[in-house]
Protein backbone atom coordinates (compact mmCIF):
# COMPACT_ATOMS: atom_id res chain seq x y z
CA UNK A 1 0.00 0.00 0.00
CA UNK A 2 1.27 3.18 -0.79
CA UNK A 3 0.53 7.38 -0.44
CA UNK A 4 2.03 8.07 -3.01
CA UNK A 5 0.60 10.60 -6.08
CA UNK A 6 2.27 13.14 -8.38
CA UNK A 7 1.62 17.03 -8.74
CA UNK A 8 1.99 17.60 -12.21
CA UNK A 9 5.33 16.32 -13.02
CA UNK A 10 6.62 15.65 -9.19
CA UNK A 11 6.53 12.49 -7.19
CA UNK A 12 5.84 12.54 -4.07
CA UNK A 13 6.36 9.30 -1.40
CA UNK A 14 3.33 10.47 0.25
CA UNK A 15 0.61 12.38 -0.52
CA UNK A 16 0.30 15.00 2.90
CA UNK A 17 2.47 18.16 3.23
CA UNK A 18 1.95 21.58 5.83
CA UNK A 19 0.17 24.53 4.46
CA UNK A 20 1.93 27.17 3.73
CA UNK A 21 1.87 29.50 6.77
CA UNK A 22 2.38 26.66 9.49
CA UNK A 23 5.48 25.14 10.69
CA UNK A 24 7.81 26.94 7.76
CA UNK A 25 8.51 30.45 8.61
CA UNK A 26 11.88 29.84 10.23
CA UNK A 27 15.09 27.60 9.92
CA UNK A 28 14.41 25.21 12.50
CA UNK A 29 11.01 24.72 11.50
CA UNK A 30 11.77 23.85 7.19
CA UNK A 31 14.84 21.93 9.06
CA UNK A 32 12.06 19.53 10.42
CA UNK A 33 9.71 19.51 8.01
CA UNK A 34 12.46 17.78 5.88
CA UNK A 35 12.91 15.32 8.13
CA UNK A 36 8.98 14.56 8.75
CA UNK A 37 6.73 12.37 7.13
CA UNK A 38 5.54 14.78 5.19
CA UNK A 39 5.99 13.56 1.21
CA UNK A 40 6.62 17.28 0.93
CA UNK A 41 6.93 21.17 2.23
CA UNK A 42 6.04 23.99 0.85
CA UNK A 43 7.61 27.62 2.84
CA UNK A 44 6.12 30.27 4.95
CA UNK A 45 4.68 33.08 1.38
CA UNK A 46 7.70 35.23 1.20
CA UNK A 47 7.89 38.73 -0.09
CA UNK A 48 11.23 40.74 -1.98
CA UNK A 49 11.94 41.95 1.87
CA UNK A 50 11.22 40.45 4.75
CA UNK A 51 8.27 41.60 7.28
CA UNK A 52 7.53 41.49 10.81
CA UNK A 53 3.67 41.21 10.34
CA UNK A 54 0.89 42.27 12.19
CA UNK A 55 0.95 42.83 16.33
CA UNK A 56 -0.06 40.16 18.93
CA UNK A 57 -1.96 38.70 20.00
CA UNK A 58 -2.15 37.60 16.35
CA UNK A 59 -3.67 33.75 16.06
CA UNK A 60 -6.35 31.73 18.45
CA UNK A 61 -6.95 28.12 18.38
CA UNK A 62 -10.43 26.88 20.14
CA UNK A 63 -12.74 23.85 19.64
CA UNK A 64 -13.36 24.04 16.33
CA UNK A 65 -10.56 25.70 14.37
CA UNK A 66 -8.01 28.62 14.26
CA UNK A 67 -7.87 32.57 13.60
CA UNK A 68 -5.18 34.52 12.39
CA UNK A 69 -4.01 37.49 11.22
CA UNK A 70 -0.75 37.53 11.03
CA UNK A 71 0.20 39.88 8.63
CA UNK A 72 2.88 37.85 6.26
CA UNK A 73 6.03 37.50 8.63
CA UNK A 74 8.29 35.93 7.11
CA UNK A 75 12.45 36.05 6.01
CA UNK A 76 12.50 37.11 2.80
CA UNK A 77 12.25 35.51 -0.63
CA UNK A 78 15.79 34.93 -0.71
CA UNK A 79 16.06 33.45 2.52
CA UNK A 80 13.29 30.71 1.58
CA UNK A 81 14.95 29.83 -2.26
CA UNK A 82 18.36 30.01 -0.69
CA UNK A 83 17.08 27.35 2.08
CA UNK A 84 15.13 25.12 -0.49
CA UNK A 85 18.71 25.35 -2.62
CA UNK A 86 20.72 23.92 0.13
CA UNK A 87 18.35 21.40 1.37
CA UNK A 88 16.72 19.24 -2.03
CA UNK A 89 15.75 16.23 -0.31
CA UNK A 90 12.31 16.42 -0.70
CA UNK A 91 10.06 18.52 -3.17
CA UNK A 92 9.94 21.47 -1.91
CA UNK A 93 7.28 24.58 -2.83
CA UNK A 94 7.92 28.24 -2.73
CA UNK A 95 5.01 30.27 -1.53
CA UNK A 96 5.41 34.04 -2.84
CA UNK A 97 3.47 36.99 -3.06
CA UNK A 98 3.43 40.90 -2.72
CA UNK A 99 1.37 43.60 -1.89
CA UNK A 100 1.00 45.63 -4.92
CA UNK A 101 1.15 44.98 -8.34
CA UNK A 102 5.07 46.33 -9.13
CA UNK A 103 6.55 44.19 -6.37
CA UNK A 104 4.24 40.99 -7.76
CA UNK A 105 6.24 41.60 -11.20
CA UNK A 106 9.46 42.07 -9.08
CA UNK A 107 9.32 39.30 -6.65
CA UNK A 108 8.39 36.44 -9.67
CA UNK A 109 11.39 38.14 -11.89
CA UNK A 110 13.68 37.59 -8.97
CA UNK A 111 12.75 33.54 -9.12
CA UNK A 112 12.28 33.55 -12.30
CA UNK A 113 15.83 32.13 -13.63
CA UNK A 114 16.50 29.88 -10.40
CA UNK A 115 16.40 25.87 -11.41
CA UNK A 116 15.90 24.77 -8.19
CA UNK A 117 12.43 26.92 -7.52
CA UNK A 118 9.72 24.26 -9.20
CA UNK A 119 5.84 24.74 -9.16
CA UNK A 120 6.01 27.68 -7.14
CA UNK A 121 2.69 28.35 -5.49
CA UNK A 122 1.81 32.20 -5.96
CA UNK A 123 -0.52 33.05 -3.10
CA UNK A 124 -3.36 35.11 -4.41
CA UNK A 125 -5.67 34.69 -1.56
CA UNK A 126 -4.10 36.51 1.32
CA UNK A 127 -6.73 37.92 3.79
CA UNK A 128 -4.96 39.78 6.62
CA UNK A 129 -3.39 42.77 4.66
CA UNK A 130 -5.09 46.17 5.86
CA UNK A 131 -6.53 47.76 3.12
CA UNK A 132 -5.41 44.98 0.73
CA UNK A 133 -8.49 42.96 -0.95
CA UNK A 134 -7.25 39.33 -1.78
CA UNK A 135 -6.67 39.08 -5.68
CA UNK A 136 -8.86 36.11 -5.82
CA UNK A 137 -12.36 37.83 -5.54
CA UNK A 138 -11.10 40.47 -7.61
CA UNK A 139 -11.62 38.32 -11.29
CA UNK A 140 -10.03 41.22 -13.46
CA UNK A 141 -6.75 41.45 -11.25
CA UNK A 142 -6.45 38.21 -10.89
CA UNK A 143 -6.21 37.78 -15.19
CA UNK A 144 -3.55 40.60 -14.66
CA UNK A 145 -1.87 38.72 -12.16
CA UNK A 146 -2.07 35.35 -14.54
CA UNK A 147 -1.11 37.20 -17.29
CA UNK A 148 2.15 39.12 -15.91
CA UNK A 149 3.05 35.23 -13.97
CA UNK A 150 3.38 33.82 -17.36
CA UNK A 151 4.93 37.01 -19.16
CA UNK A 152 7.60 36.77 -16.79
CA UNK A 153 8.30 33.23 -15.20
CA UNK A 154 7.25 30.91 -18.29
CA UNK A 155 7.14 27.81 -16.42
CA UNK A 156 5.27 25.70 -14.69
CA UNK A 157 3.48 27.21 -11.61
CA UNK A 158 0.41 26.76 -9.35
CA UNK A 159 -2.00 29.13 -7.67
CA UNK A 160 -3.52 29.43 -3.77
CA UNK A 161 -7.09 30.10 -4.01
CA UNK A 162 -9.27 31.89 -1.69
CA UNK A 163 -12.72 29.79 -0.70
CA UNK A 164 -15.22 30.90 -3.41
CA UNK A 165 -19.24 29.69 -2.05
CA UNK A 166 -21.15 30.28 -5.04
CA UNK A 167 -21.58 28.08 -8.07
CA UNK A 168 -21.37 31.26 -10.46
CA UNK A 169 -17.68 31.98 -8.98
CA UNK A 170 -16.70 28.44 -9.60
CA UNK A 171 -17.37 28.90 -13.19
CA UNK A 172 -15.79 32.27 -13.34
CA UNK A 173 -12.64 31.60 -12.05
CA UNK A 174 -12.37 28.41 -13.96
CA UNK A 175 -13.24 30.14 -17.08
CA UNK A 176 -10.37 32.59 -16.16
CA UNK A 177 -7.89 29.56 -15.07
CA UNK A 178 -8.53 27.71 -17.85
CA UNK A 179 -6.72 29.94 -20.32
CA UNK A 180 -3.39 29.22 -18.48
CA UNK A 181 -1.61 25.90 -19.52
CA UNK A 182 1.28 26.65 -17.58
CA UNK A 183 -0.91 26.85 -14.18
CA UNK A 184 -0.46 23.54 -13.27
CA UNK A 185 -2.62 23.13 -10.11
CA UNK A 186 -4.28 25.15 -7.67
CA UNK A 187 -4.29 25.02 -3.84
CA UNK A 188 -8.08 25.33 -2.44
CA UNK A 189 -8.74 26.68 0.11
CA UNK A 190 -6.92 29.37 2.09
CA UNK A 191 -8.29 30.25 4.84
CA UNK A 192 -12.12 32.17 5.04
CA UNK A 193 -10.81 35.95 5.04
CA UNK A 194 -12.16 38.10 8.02
CA UNK A 195 -13.99 35.75 10.56
CA UNK A 196 -14.44 37.19 14.32
CA UNK A 197 -14.07 34.72 16.87
CA UNK A 198 -15.41 36.47 20.10
CA UNK A 199 -14.45 35.84 23.96
CA UNK A 200 -17.53 36.29 25.44
CA UNK A 201 -15.81 35.98 29.17
CA UNK A 202 -13.59 38.61 28.80
CA UNK A 203 -15.61 40.52 26.19
CA UNK A 204 -13.27 41.15 23.39
CA UNK A 205 -11.84 39.69 20.30
CA UNK A 206 -9.38 37.01 20.40
CA UNK A 207 -7.23 38.60 18.28
CA UNK A 208 -5.93 42.39 17.71
CA UNK A 209 -5.31 43.39 14.11
CA UNK A 210 -7.92 44.34 12.08
CA UNK A 211 -10.49 44.91 14.92
CA UNK A 212 -9.69 40.90 15.36
CA UNK A 213 -10.79 39.91 12.19
CA UNK A 214 -8.85 37.10 10.90
CA UNK A 215 -8.54 33.78 8.12
CA UNK A 216 -10.27 31.11 9.94
CA UNK A 217 -9.12 27.80 9.78
CA UNK A 218 -9.63 24.52 11.01
CA UNK A 219 -13.06 22.46 11.84
CA UNK A 220 -14.81 24.88 10.87
CA UNK A 221 -14.10 25.11 7.15
CA UNK A 222 -13.87 21.21 6.38
CA UNK A 223 -17.16 21.45 4.27
CA UNK A 224 -16.28 24.60 2.37
CA UNK A 225 -12.48 23.23 1.65
CA UNK A 226 -14.42 19.70 0.30
CA UNK A 227 -16.65 22.14 -1.96
CA UNK A 228 -13.72 23.93 -3.80
CA UNK A 229 -11.85 21.04 -4.03
CA UNK A 230 -14.45 19.41 -5.82
CA UNK A 231 -16.27 21.88 -7.81
CA UNK A 232 -12.52 23.29 -9.08
CA UNK A 233 -12.07 19.13 -9.89
CA UNK A 234 -14.87 19.19 -11.82
CA UNK A 235 -14.39 22.51 -13.89
CA UNK A 236 -10.02 22.39 -14.50
CA UNK A 237 -9.72 19.09 -15.88
CA UNK A 238 -6.35 19.55 -16.67
CA UNK A 239 -4.58 20.72 -13.35
CA UNK A 240 -4.24 19.50 -10.24
CA UNK A 241 -6.22 20.04 -7.33
CA UNK A 242 -4.10 20.42 -3.81
CA UNK A 243 -7.19 20.20 -0.79
CA UNK A 244 -6.29 22.04 1.98
CA UNK A 245 -8.79 23.15 4.89
CA UNK A 246 -9.86 21.63 8.13
CA UNK A 247 -7.70 18.11 8.07
CA UNK A 248 -7.58 16.23 11.13
CA UNK A 249 -8.01 12.63 10.81
CA UNK A 250 -7.30 10.14 7.70
CA UNK A 251 -10.74 10.27 6.99
CA UNK A 252 -10.90 14.06 6.40
CA UNK A 253 -8.10 13.28 4.14
CA UNK A 254 -10.06 10.40 2.49
CA UNK A 255 -12.85 12.97 1.81
CA UNK A 256 -10.63 15.48 0.15
CA UNK A 257 -9.21 13.06 -2.40
CA UNK A 258 -12.60 11.10 -2.69
CA UNK A 259 -13.54 14.88 -3.68
CA UNK A 260 -10.58 15.12 -6.21
CA UNK A 261 -7.30 16.51 -4.42
CA UNK A 262 -4.01 14.97 -5.88
CA UNK A 263 -2.58 16.22 -2.56
CA UNK A 264 -3.59 17.46 0.99
CA UNK A 265 -1.49 20.16 2.92
CA UNK A 266 -2.65 20.11 7.34
CA UNK A 267 -2.69 23.89 8.30
CA UNK A 268 -4.51 23.86 12.11
CA UNK A 269 -3.71 20.60 12.93
CA UNK A 270 -0.30 20.57 12.19
CA UNK A 271 0.19 23.88 14.52
CA UNK A 272 -1.92 22.32 17.31
CA UNK A 273 -0.63 19.10 17.22
CA UNK A 274 3.19 19.65 16.23
CA UNK A 275 4.96 17.41 13.52
CA UNK A 276 3.89 14.33 14.21
CA UNK A 277 0.41 14.53 13.36
CA UNK A 278 1.63 13.74 10.02
CA UNK A 279 2.61 10.17 11.34
CA UNK A 280 -0.69 10.10 12.71
CA UNK A 281 -2.38 10.85 9.32
CA UNK A 282 -0.74 9.04 7.60
CA UNK A 283 -1.12 5.80 9.16
CA UNK A 284 -4.79 6.59 9.43
CA UNK A 285 -4.96 7.05 6.18
CA UNK A 286 -3.50 4.10 5.47
CA UNK A 287 -5.71 1.79 7.59
CA UNK A 288 -8.98 3.51 6.47
CA UNK A 289 -7.39 2.51 2.58
CA UNK A 290 -6.81 -1.30 4.01
CA UNK A 291 -10.29 -1.39 5.50
CA UNK A 292 -11.75 -0.17 2.54
CA UNK A 293 -9.47 -2.32 0.25
CA UNK A 294 -7.26 0.12 -1.99
CA UNK A 295 -3.67 0.29 -2.39
CA UNK A 296 -3.27 3.07 -4.37
CA UNK A 297 -4.96 6.81 -3.56
CA UNK A 298 -5.48 6.74 -7.88
CA UNK A 299 -7.98 3.95 -7.07
CA UNK A 300 -10.46 6.82 -5.06
CA UNK A 301 -9.18 9.87 -6.23
CA UNK A 302 -12.17 11.87 -7.57
CA UNK A 303 -14.03 8.78 -6.95
CA UNK A 304 -17.00 10.55 -5.20
CA UNK A 305 -20.75 9.54 -6.02
CA UNK A 306 -23.70 12.06 -5.50
CA UNK A 307 -26.12 10.17 -2.96
CA UNK A 308 -29.15 8.69 -4.65
CA UNK A 309 -32.80 10.19 -4.77
CA UNK A 310 -35.50 8.78 -2.34
CA UNK A 311 -38.25 7.63 -4.47
CA UNK A 312 -41.69 9.72 -3.00
CA UNK A 313 -44.57 7.83 -3.72
C1 LIG B 1 -1.00 35.31 5.85
C2 LIG B 1 -2.22 34.64 5.89
C3 LIG B 1 -2.66 33.96 4.79
O1 LIG B 1 -3.84 33.30 4.79
C4 LIG B 1 -1.90 33.96 3.63
O2 LIG B 1 -2.35 33.30 2.57
C5 LIG B 1 -0.68 34.61 3.59
C6 LIG B 1 -0.24 35.30 4.70
C7 LIG B 1 -0.54 36.06 7.01
O3 LIG B 1 -1.36 36.69 7.68
O4 LIG B 1 0.68 36.05 7.28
Amino acid sequence: MSLKTKIYDIQLTNCLYNASGVYCREKEELDKLLNSKSGALITKSCTLNSRKGNPEPRYYCDNFGTINSMGLPNNSVKFYTDWIKENMLKPTFLSITELNFENFCKITQYISDMEHIKLPEFNLSCPNIIGKPQIGYDFEKMEEYLRKITEIYNKPFGVKLPPYFDPVHFQQVSDILNNYNKLKYITAINSIGNGLIIDIEKETTCIHPKNGMGGIGGKYILPTALSNVNNFYRLLPNKDIIGCGGIYTGGDIFAHILAGASAVQIGSCLYEEGIDCFNRLSNELLELMKNKGYNNISEFKGQLKTSSPTINR
